[in-house]
């Protein structure tokens, strides 16, 4: 499993990148335009944030085809390192993920809520998919049934399409769609910070802590030294 950021605050990138298996941050329009500044030069500070071997999703936001494969140029020659570009599942979408894959520039295909549509992506050429899973039971979609059926209809077909789950408002979903063959998820910073919060360990550490002082005194803090 590879876990990216869902977000485009820097700080928050910097810390989830220090302490966590981070694989790499997507950003959606709606994501930049919170941070309320200019676009080109927060993606380079996201960029330089996570070293260039990490990938860093960007969005199109053109109408057609052209445009969104004209956007997709224009962002990687501004950037530098691993980007991969997300494109909407519409029809045009589709044409646009055609296109880029004949130019060897990688895709996820974005906003998908039908497994169908990202089987239609997949033959497309993108390396990715996205289902947008909490978006899904929102619409009393089974988002976690949908990333399965994805799963398995990848399977049937031999396809090395992966699904990188989004929209996520609890762990729950997370930890289901790991099971139901997600192979990655993009998740928001809150939500990762959840992952391994657990009262039960942090009482374990300081039980362990409390003991280990009873006996070599409270100013021994380490392992380190006599
Ligand atoms: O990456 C897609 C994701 O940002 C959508 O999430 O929480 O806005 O439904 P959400």
């Amino acid at each position: 499993m590879r876990l990216y950021i869902d977000s485009a605050d820097v700080k928050k990138i910097e810390y989830l990148n220090t302490y966590y298996p981070i694989a790499g941050v997507t950003t959606n329009p709606s994501i930049i335009v919170k941070e309320n500044r200019p676009y080109l030069e927060l993606l380079k500070d996201i960029r330089a944030a996570i070293g260039d071997e990490k990938e860093l999703f960007v969005q199109v936001i053109g109408d057609t085809a052209e445009e969104m494969v004209e956007e997709s140029k224009y962002i990687r020659n501004q950037l530098t390192g691993n980007i991969v570009m997300k494109i909407p599942v519409t029809e045009e979408g589709i044409r646009a993920i055609k296109l880029l894959t004949a130019d060897n520039i990688p895709t996820l295909a974005t906003t998908i809520y039908t497994s169908f549509q990202a089987l239609v992506a997949a033959m497309a050429g993108a390396k990715f998919v996205a289902p947008y899973v909490n978006r899904m039971d929102n619409l009393t979609i089974d988002g976690v049934k949908v990333v399965s059926e994805i799963a398995a209809l990848y399977k049937n077909y031999g396809i090395e399409t992966e699904i990188l789950a989004a929209s996520f408002k609890n762990v729950q979903q997370v930890y289901d769609v790991c099971l139901a063959g997600a192979q990655t998820v993009t998740v928001g910073p809150d939500l990762i910070e959840k992952f391994i919060a657990f009262p039960a360990t942090e009482n374990d550490v300081q039980v362990f802590k409390t003991e280990w002082q009873k006996v070599y005194g409270l100013d021994k803090n380490s392992l380190v030294g006599s």
